[in-house]
């Protein structure tokens, strides 16, 4: 199973890319990819497109553009509810305290972090950003 996430750039601009990271690491997490990018437009836009119409649109969208992200592909058994628990409820006064977004988030949008909610999505949202040979096979050490 994969699951997508992608450190977003309020926390790029805030220097904790590592400590985000460190975090689905110091869980087992596998990252089989990662890429730090500025996203292009169209990119933001077919990530968020079930957003389309919802009132906080258009500055997720403005929000997602204003600079680098962390693009990261994470390959393991439920990874997908894994890396979602580690991260997070979407709003940060809701998450875990210690989850991601309960260490470091402070609002809705600059919420650190986004993670893809179903094998589905995981899988569209990845191939946004990576070709398959970009993703690697390996295994961790424990
Ligand atoms: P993310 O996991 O990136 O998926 C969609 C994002 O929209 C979500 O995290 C939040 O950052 C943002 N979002 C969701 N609901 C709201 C809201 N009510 N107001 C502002 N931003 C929101």
């Amino acid at each position: 199973m994969r699951e997508f996430a992608m450190i977003k750039p309020n926390a790029v601009r805030r220097g904790i890319v590592g400590e985000v990271i460190s975090k689905l690491e110091k869980k087992g997490l596998k990252i089989i990819g990662m890429k730090l990018l500025k996203m292009t437009s169209s990119q933001s836009k077919e990530l968020y497109k079930e957003h389309v119409g919802k009132d906080f649109y258009e500055k997720l969208i403005e929000f997602s553009l204003s600079g680098p992200v962390v693009a990261l592909v994470i390959e393991g058994p439920r990874a997908i509810e894994i890396t979602r628990h580690i991260v997070g409820k979407t709003d940060p006064l809701k998450a875990m305290p210690g989850s991601i977004r309960g260490t470091y988030g402070l609002s809705v949008r600059k919420n650190v972090i986004h993670a893809s909610d179903s094998e589905k999505n995981a899988e569209r949202e990845l191939k946004i950003f990576f070709d398959e040979n970009e993703l690697l096979n390996y295994e961790l050490d424990y």
